[in-house]
């Protein structure tokens, strides 16, 4: 895992920002994966900044949400759809032909589950994966005891994500108690996961997440496995990790790398 360790919330966004704007230039019909929630929103700001000041091009781009509550249809103000609606799809020239989000009002859970994979499938799979982490330690709705190979599905969300997101509901009743979401095996099948969080009510989800035993008790954890995680988070998310000073020497030498400044890195010294 790398993890990237950055004064605040600002500079988290911009950094993911810049991941999603790198692979964009690489790839311009690239595939990502997206989540909702208040995690990622600067950075979907900054992507919407760099599509009107610099005409950064979503036209070609493809993206899957990673979850839905059930119950709730696409212009139900809590919907997730209609939160990447408002705060990302209507603000860039993203087809929305290519945007897709788990359908909540779907009953046939099973077939709608399996289309969504296909249809991942289909695309070519994603290419990189934004990730939020639930306090519990959760990536998409994969609640502890989740299984760590799980695909899509119907999930029912524990009491502590219903407290949590509560705030946007106005009150715990009214917050759905399924969700249909991406399995972690889904998940671990993206080509890049970008781990993000901010703030200290986090800071033990990513302790257990990045140092912590590989547990279906913190599905975050399962990451270890994959080969490429970025973990960007802020100085408080990141306040219980033990190996923090390593992880600023890992960065500060992949800095000099990517700048050709060997010397600085002692390369060269013993020849
Ligand atoms: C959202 C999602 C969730 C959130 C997580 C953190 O699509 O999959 O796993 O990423 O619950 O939510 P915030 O960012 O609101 O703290």
């Amino acid at each position: 895992m790398r993890v990237i360790i950055l004064p605040d919330a600002e500079a988290v966004a911009r950094r993911a920002a810049r991941f999603v704007v790198d692979l964009m230039a690489k790839k311009p019909a690239c595939v990502l994966g997206l989540a909702t929630g208040s995690t990622p929103l600067g950075a979907y700001r900054e992507l919407i900044r760099q599509h009107r000041e610099s005409g950064l091009d979503f036209s070609h781009v493809t993206t899957f949400n990673l979850d839905e509550y059930v119950g709730l249809g696409p212009s139900h103000p809590q919907s997730y759809r209609q939160f990447m609606q408002t705060n990302f799809f209507d603000q860039i020239n993203v087809d929305v032909n290519r945007t897709h989000v788990p359908d909540g009002r779907a009953l046939n859970f099973e077939h709608s589950c399996r289309l969504y994979e296909q249809r991942i499938a289909e695309a070519g799979g994603i290419d990189l994966q934004i990730l939020g982490i639930g306090t519990d330690g959760h990536i998409a709705f994969n609640e502890p005891g989740s299984s760590l190979g799980s695909r899509t599905r119907l999930k029912t969300l524990t009491s502590e994500t219903i407290r949590d997101n509560a705030r946007f509901f106005g009150s715990e009743e009214d917050v759905p108690r399924l969700a249909i979401t991406m399995g972690v095996g889904t998940i671990l099948e993206s080509r890049c996961c970008l781990l993000m969080a901010i703030g200290e009510s986090k800071a033990t989800a990513i302790r257990d997440t990045v140092e912590g035993p590989i547990t279906a008790q913190v599905t975050a954890s399962a990451l270890q496995l994959h080969r490429e995680v970025i973990v960007v988070v802020d100085e408080a998310a990141a306040n219980l990790l033990a190996r923090k000073d390593y992880y600023a020497e890992v960065e500060q030498a992949q800095t000099l790398l990517e700048a050709g400044d060997f010397r600085a890195l002692g390369i060269g010294k013993h020849a």
